[in-house]
């Protein structure tokens, strides 16, 4: 009778616990913002970057970075991604530094792993 009474407190806690786990999935995805170079990467970009990569770029920036078009291309063909996540500071973007805060640079690799949205 005891065995009986242990396995149903098990049966239960696990059908529950399983049960609980996807809801919280479900309203995991349903909450879900994308990152996107409106909200999200243009601000990034024109507080830390257009100082230089402004249309002309100027102070020696090989390019601009002041449209959408101009980021994603920079993310897919110049590196930015590996630019601002480095620590060696003569490859490191802003040029001279300071690194951007983690939480930015996160930003932006999220940015690129969810397709690079513009809005
Ligand atoms: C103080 C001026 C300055 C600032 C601010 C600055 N850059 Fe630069 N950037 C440069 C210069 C100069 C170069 C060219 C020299 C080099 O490649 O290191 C460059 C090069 C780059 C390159 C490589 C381009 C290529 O084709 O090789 C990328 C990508 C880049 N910057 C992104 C950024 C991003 C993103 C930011 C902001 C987080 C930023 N930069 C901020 C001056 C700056």
């Amino acid at each position: 009778m005891k065995k009986i009474a242990v396995l149903c407190i098990l049966l239960i806690s696990t059908f529950s616990c399983s049960y609980n786990s996807e809801d919280d999935l479900t309203e995991e995805v349903l909450i879900e913002n994308f990152v996107t170079y409106e909200s999200d990467i243009k601000p990034i970009i024109d507080n830390n970057c257009i100082s230089c990569h402004s249309n002309p770029p100027i102070n020696g920036a090989p390019m601009a970075l002041t449209t959408y078009d101009d980021v994603k291309n920079a993310v897919e063909n110049r590196g930015l991604i590996e630019r601002i996540s480095s620590t060696d500071t003569g490859f490191l973007m802003p040029f001279g530094g300071p690194r951007l805060p983690q939480n930015l640079i996160d930003l932006v690799i999220q940015w690129e792993e969810e397709g690079l949205l513009e809005n």
